[in-house]
């Protein structure tokens, strides 16, 4: 389980600045979105908390530890916009690369990635080479390598932005199942309302850049959260209520 603290948190580019005092309790075991407009900051605030970009002023703790430290501990897995498959290695030894790097950092309980690409549908495709597989498929081999280090805290950058409606709602259904009742903390970019909603625990909308925090709500919809979901009269309130407070912060 992971808890992760944002204090205060700052951090330009030079003269630009992208995130504007930012602060943040998670809880752990919950499943959190942020949403907000194209270039407000969301990449570069999840890319911090993961440890890959540091921040200019302000404080992040994953765990009461700071992320790169959390990082190197294999304490946090990254979902990335783009699979970023090696196009060298099979299915399966995609699935095992991050087990395979630094293998002293594994943790007592990593997963059995053969279990978990059978578990996401490519238990028949282990020996294919990435381009074999469709786009959805490849999302689910990074989704598996990410899974793999059973990391409590796992950031995943608008995973499913490449993908058609249908394959993204069939990865929406799959990631509730791999997650829920699993105690992972998940941190989950997205720009469609629709998929905050239907995965989250909580979901936080970010201002036009530099980012800050306009809305954050929780969804108190129940769980398991089944394909209907969708059709749920809470439901459709709870995505009014994100887009109001997303068209808000747009405004000047
Ligand atoms: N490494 C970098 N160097 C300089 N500027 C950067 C860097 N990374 C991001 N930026 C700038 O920071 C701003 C926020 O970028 P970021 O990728 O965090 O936005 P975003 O909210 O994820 O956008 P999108 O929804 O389009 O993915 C942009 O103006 C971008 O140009
Ligand atoms: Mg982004």
């Amino acid at each position: 389980m992971s808890n992760v603290a944002l204090h205060g948190l700052n951090k330009s580019f030079g003269d630009l600045e992208v995130l504007d005092n930012v602060s943040l309790e998670i809880e752990s075991g919950s499943f959190v979105s942020f949403i907000g407009p194209s270039g407000c900051g969301k990449t570069t605030l999840v890319r911090v908390v993961a440890g890959l970009e540091a921040a200019s002023s302000g404080t992040v703790l994953v765990d009461g530890s700071p992320p790169a430290v959390a990082r190197s501990h294999k304490r946090v897995g990254l979902v990335p916009q783009q699979p970023g498959l090696l196009p060298w290695r099979t299915v399966r030894a995609n699935a095992h690369l991050l087990l395979d790097i630094n293998r002293a950092a594994n943790p007592p309980d990593a997963a059995n990635p053969n279990t978990l690409l059978r578990e996401v549908g490519l238990g028949d495709f282990m020996e294919s080479y990435p381009h074999e597989l469709s786009g959805g498929m490849q999302q689910r081999v990074a989704l598996v390598r990410a899974l793999s280090l059973h990391s409590p805290l796992l950031v995943m950058d608008e995973p499913f932005a490449a993908l058609d409606e249908i394959t993204r709602s069939e990865m929406r259904l799959l990631l509730n199942q791999l997650v829920e009742g699993r105690g992972v903390t998940v941190l989950f970019v997205t720009h469609n309302i629709s998929e905050a909603v239907a995965l989250s625990d909580r979901v936080i909308v970010c201002s036009p850049r530099p980012a800050r925090v306009v809305a954050d709500f929780n969804v108190d919809l129940p769980r398991p959260r089944a394909r209907d979901i969708e059709d749920d009269s809470r439901f459709v309130e709870l995505c009014a209520e994100a887009r109001h407070a997303l068209h808000g912060a747009m405004r000047p």
